[in-house]
C-alpha cells in the first residue's frame, strides 16, 4: 500500500491505487472467508479498507465497480435454498477514530445542506451475523442470512429454534422484515466449547464463528441445542412505515417483542463520542461481544435523501473499537502473482491467535513496504525493514484483515534474513517490470509474461467464472487450475467448449456422469450473460462491477458498446498529446487553448521568435510557456510539440467515453488499451462465438428524466450537487461531467461558467434548480 497522503494523490495515482486496493482486498476477503487462511492481520486489512474509503471519498468519480466498499461477505453455500432479499442487506462503512466520527456527521450535514448537526442514534455493534426475518400477517414465514447482500441462505428452520425470535407477532405491518444480529453469549460459548472438547469434537475459535456454525447447520435440531440469541437493529421490506425515525422504529420492534441491544440519540458528534466512550467502558461487562458502535441518522426521511454509495448507506457508519495486537515470528515471504501480473509478497507467520482468529499469513504489499518505506518515500513502521525470522507485532480487529504494525528490533537475531525481491516472475520466469504509479516510486512489480504466465492466465480465468462475473457454478479455482494444466481451458472461449472433453472428464477423479452433466449444464446456463457481468468478467483493468454497470446502462447493447470502443481506439490521444498533458503548469484549459491555436502558431523561423518571446495565446500564461519551454528544451521545440500534439489530440469518440460519469479517463484508457490489442479482440471474438451478452434492460422507471444525459453545474441551493446527481441516477438518468452535443439537459445554479457556454453552443436545454426539483419530484 502506498503511504502517500490521500490529499496529495493525483487522480491518476488515486485510480491506480484504488485498483490495487480493490484487488488486494478482494484477495484477502477470499482467503479470509474461503477455506484458505487469511494472509494479513486484521489491522493491516483495516488499513487497506480505510485507505480505499479515504481515496474514494476524495475521488468519488473514481469509485470502482469492484470497489471493496461494495463487497460484504461470502456467497451462499450450496446446501441451503437461496433467498433474494427484497431490500438488499447492506454493509457499513467504518470509522476508526473520533475524527472519522466528526467527519461522518459533517458529511451528512454537508450532503443535505443542513444548518446544524442532524440527530444521530448510537448503538452497540454486535459481533454476530446478520439475519433477516420475514413476517407476513404477523407470522414468521422466512428467515435468511445476509449472504452477499443481495441473496442469502434460507435458514428459516434454524432461526425458528431461537427463543428470542417470536413466531407470531401482533399489531405489525402486513409485511415486516426484521433485521438484526444472531449471536452467542460469551459464557454460553465457553460452556459449549468445553462440552464439544470433552466429546473430542471440533471447537470454535470465537462466539461469532460459533454462532455462524450453529445457524448454518443442515439439521435444525442441532441448531436448537446451541445457545443462539438475537438482537434487532433494523428492517428490510415493510408494507407500511414503522415510525418516522430510526429510534422510534426500533422501539416499535421492541414493542412487537424483538430484543434490542440499546439505542441512544445524540444531538451532535461530541454526544455521539460520549456514548461511544460509555459503551466501550461497559464492553467487558457485557454478556456478548461487540466490536464497535453504530451511528445512524435518526430521521428516516433524511436517511432516504442520503441513500447509498455502493453497498453502504450514507446515513450510517460503524465506529470500530481499536484492534487487538499480538507478537509472532515472520517465518517466510512468498510471492503471489495476481490477475494483472502484480507480484505481491505475502508474509508467512508463526500462527498467532489475535482478534478472535488464528492468523498465519499477512500481505506485505510490495518491496518498499518490506523495506519500511511508504510510497511517498517516507518511513513506515518507523522505517524498520522486515526480515525473515523477525519478531513482529500483528494486529487484527473483528472482521478485518490482519497487518504487521511493528518489528521488535531488540529481538532480531543474527539469523534474520533480508528479503530479496525477485527480478523474475516465480511462476513463469518472465522479467518483472516496475510500474511508476502510484507515487512514482516504482512500487508495483508486475510480471511481463501476460497471458503466457500461467498465474495470470489462471487468475483471469478464475475471475471470469467468479460469482460476481459469469457466475459459473461448479467451476472454481480448483477446476480452472486443473483444466488449465490439462490444456483444456487456456482462455475464456475454451470454457464453452468443455463439452468436447466430456468423456475424458468423466474418467477423472472426482467426476461422474452426473457431476459432468451438471457442470456442462451450468456452463450452458451462462451462454447469454448480462452485459455488465460479461464486461466485468473480461477483467479489463479498472472495469469493476460498478463501471461495467455504468457502461452497460449507457450503451445498452454489446454491439453498440464494441462500435463505440472501436471508434474510441481511433480517437485515442497519441504520445505527443500525452507529452503535452504531462507538462507542469499547463492545465486543461491552457492545453485546450494551445491545441486550438496550434495551426496559427508560428514555427521556429517565424518572426515571433526573433525576440525569443512566447506567442500570445488567450488563456496561456507566461508561467505555462515557461513550463512548456522547460519540458521541451526551447520555445521552438515547445511550439513543434504543441503542433504535433494537436494532430494527436483525442477525438470526440474518445472524449465521449472518458466523460461518462462513473467511467472517467483512467478506466477509459484501460478500455481503449484493451480494445486496441489485436490478441484481446481476437480472443473476444472467439468467446462471442459461443456467448451472447444480453442487451441491458432500460431502467424501469418512467420518470421524466429517465434515459436523459444530464450535466449539473454551478451551485445548487436547495440540495447539493451530490444529492441532485444521486437523485438523477436513481430516476434512470445518466449524469455526465461535461457538456457535449449528446447532453440532453444542463441544470445550472448560480456561478455556472464554461459549461453554460458549452450548452448554448450545442443548443442544449438549460434549466435552473427550481425547474430541476419540479422535474425530479
Ligand atoms: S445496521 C444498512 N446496526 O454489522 C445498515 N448493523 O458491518 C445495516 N451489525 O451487516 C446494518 N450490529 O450485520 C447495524 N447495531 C447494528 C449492528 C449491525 C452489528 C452488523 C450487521 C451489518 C454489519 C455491517
Amino acid at each position: 500500500m502506498s503511504d502517500k497522503a490521500v490529499d496529495k494523490l493525483t487522480p491518476k495515482q488515486a485510480a491506480a491505487e484504488l485498483e490495487r486496493l480493490a484487488s488486494d482486498i478482494a484477495r484477502h476477503d477470499k482467503l479470509y472467508h474461503g477455506k484458505d487462511a487469511p494472509l494479513i492481520s486484521d489491522a493491516e486489512y483495516d488499513k487497506l479498507r480505510v485507505r480505499n474509503a479515504a481515496i474514494e471519498a476524495r475521488f468519488p468519480d473514481l469509485v470502482r465497480e469492484d470497489s471493496p466498499a461494495l463487497s460484504v461477505g461470502s456467497a451462499p453455500a450450496e446446501k441451503f435454498g437461496k433467498v433474494r432479499h427484497a431490500v438488499p442487506m447492506l454493509s457499513l462503512d467504518n470509522a476508526f477514530d473520533p475524527a472519522d466520527a466528526h467527519a461522518f456527521v459533517a458529511k451528512v450535514q454537508r450532503f443535505l445542506n443542513l444548518d446544524g448537526s442532524p440527530v444521530i442514534t448510537a448503538e452497540p455493534k454486535i459481533d454476530g451475523l446478520s439475519a433477516s426475518l420475514r413476517y407476513e400477517n404477523g407470522k414468521f414465514v422466512q428467515g435468511a442470512t445476509r449472504g452477499d447482500g443481495r441473496e442469502g441462505e434460507d435458514v428459516t428452520a434454524n432461526l425458528r429454534t431461537i427463543a428470542d425470535i417470536p413466531h407470531v407477532i401482533k399489531g405489525a405491518p402486513a409485511v415486516l422484515e426484521v433485521r438484526g444480529e444472531v449471536y452467542m453469549e460469551k459464557a454460553a460459548f465457553a460452556k459449549m466449547n468445553a462440552a464439544l472438547e470433552k466429546d473430542g469434537k471440533q471447537t470454535y475459535v470465537n462466539p461469532r464463528n460459533s454462532a455462524a456454525g450453529a445457524l448454518r447447520q443442515l439439521d435444525a435440531k442441532i441448531t436448537a441445542t446451541r445457545p443462539l440469541r438475537f438482537f434487532a437493529h433494523g428492517w428490510g421490506e415493510l408494507s407500511e412505515p414503522l415510525a418516522e425515525t430510526q429510534f422510534d422504529s426500533v422501539q416499535r420492534l421492541a414493542d412487537l417483542g424483538f430484543p434490542l441491544a440499546g439505542i441512544k440519540r445524540a444531538q451532535n458528534a461530541e454526544e455521539l463520542l460520549a456514548i461511544y466512550e460509555s459503551i466501550l467502558a461497559g464492553r467487558e461487562k457485557l454478556a456478548y461481544e461487540i466490536d464497535g458502535v453504530v451511528y445512524k441518522v435518526d430521521s428516516l426521511s433524511l436517511q432516504q435523501r442520503l441513500g447509498f454509495v455502493s453497498r453502504s448507506p450514507r446515513w450510517a457508519i460503524a465506529h470500530k473499537f481499536a484492534a487487538e495486537q499480538q507478537t509472532t515470528i515472520l517465518e517466510g515471504i512468498d510471492i503471489q502473482v495476481g490477475r494483472t501480473g502484480a507480484l505481491t509478497p505475502v508474509g508467512r507467520l508463526k500462527p498467532v491467535f489475535v482478534g478472535g482468529v488464528t492468523v498465519t499469513n499477512v500481505t506485505l504489499h510490495n518491496s518498499d513496504y518490506i523495506r519500511g518505506v511508504g510510497a511517498d518515500g517516507g518511513p513506515i513502521r518507523g522505517g524498520k525493514d522486515l526480515r525473515i525470522g523477525d519478531t513482529v507485532i500483528v494486529q487484527r480487529a473483528g472482521d478485518v484483515i490482519p497487518q504487521i504494525v511493528d518489528v521488535l528490533l531488540e529481538k532480531r537475531t543474527k539469523g534474520a534474513r533480508k528479503y530479496q525481491f525477485p527480478e523474475r516472475c516465480p511462476v513463469c520466469d518472465s522479467h518483472v517490470a516496475r510500474e511508476l504509479e502510484p507515487g512514482e516510486e516504482g512500487v508495483i512489480a508486475r510480471c511481463t509474461g501476460g497471458l503466457n504466465c500461467p498465474a495470470q492466465a489462471v487468475e483471469r480465468l478464475i475471475h471470469f467464472v467468479a460469482r460476481r462475473a459469469m457466475d459459473i457454478e461448479g467451476l472454481g479455482s480448483k477446476q480452472i487450475e486443473e483444466f488449465y494444466e490439462l490444456g483444456w481451458v487456456k482462455e475464456p472461449a475454451d470454457i464453452f467448449k468443455l463439452a468436447d472433453h466430456r468423456n475424458e472428464l468423466m474418467t477423472r477423479d472426482g467426476y461422474g456422469e452426473k457431476s459432468v452433466a451438471n457442470l456442462l449444464a451450468s456452463i450452458d446456463a451462462r451462454r447469454e450473460p448480462e452485459f455488465s457481468r460479461f464486461l466485468y468478467a473480461l477483467g479489463i483493468r479498472d472495469i469493476g462491477e460498478t463501471t461495467a454497470g455504468v457502461i452497460a446502462r449507457r450503451f445498452e447493447s454489446w454491439a453498440a458498446f464494441v462500435d463505440a470502443m472501436q471508434a474510441a481506439v481511433k480517437a485515442k490521444p497519441g504520445e505527443a498529446y500525452e507529452a503535452l498533458e504531462r507538462v507542469n503548469g499547463v492545465g486543461d484549459g491552457a492545453r485546450a487553448a494551445l491545441i486550438a491555436a496550434a495551426p496559427e502558431l508560428k514555427g521556429p523561423a517565424g518572426d515571433l521568435f526573433a525576440s525569443g518571446e512566447a506567442p500570445k495565446v488567450k488563456g496561456v500564461t507566461a508561467k505555462a510557456w515557461q513550463g512548456l519551454t522547460d519540458a521541451f528544451g526551447s520555445l521552438a521545440e515547445a511550439v513543434a510539440a504543441i503542433k504535433a500534439a494537436a494532430k494527436q489530440a483525442p477525438g470526440d469518440d474518445y472524449l465521449e467515453l472518458a466523460r461518462i460519469d462513473g467511467v472517467g479517463p483512467v478506466a477509459a484508457d484501460h478500455l481503449v488499451d484493451f480494445f486496441a490489442e489485436k490478441h484481446n479482440v481476437d480472443a473476444l471474438k472467439r468467446l462471442l462465438k459461443n456467448v451472447t451478452p444480453k442487451d441491458q434492460p432500460r431502467a424501469a422507471t418512467s420518470s421524466k428524466v429517465s434515459g436523459l444525459t444530464i450535466v449539473f453545474t454551478g451551485t445548487l441551493e436547495k440540495t447539493t450537487r451530490d444529492e441532485a446527481k444521486a437523485r438523477a441516477i436513481s430516476l434512470g438518468a445518466k449524469v455526465s461531467g461535461s457538456v457535449s452535443k449528446k447532453t440532453d439537459l444542463v441544470v445550472a445554479g448560480p456561478g455556472a461558467g464554461s459549461k453554460l457556454a458549452e450548452a448554448e453552443k450545442h443548443g442544449v436545454k438549460v434549466i435552473d434548480e427550481d425547474a430541476w426539483i419540479a422535474l425530479s419530484t
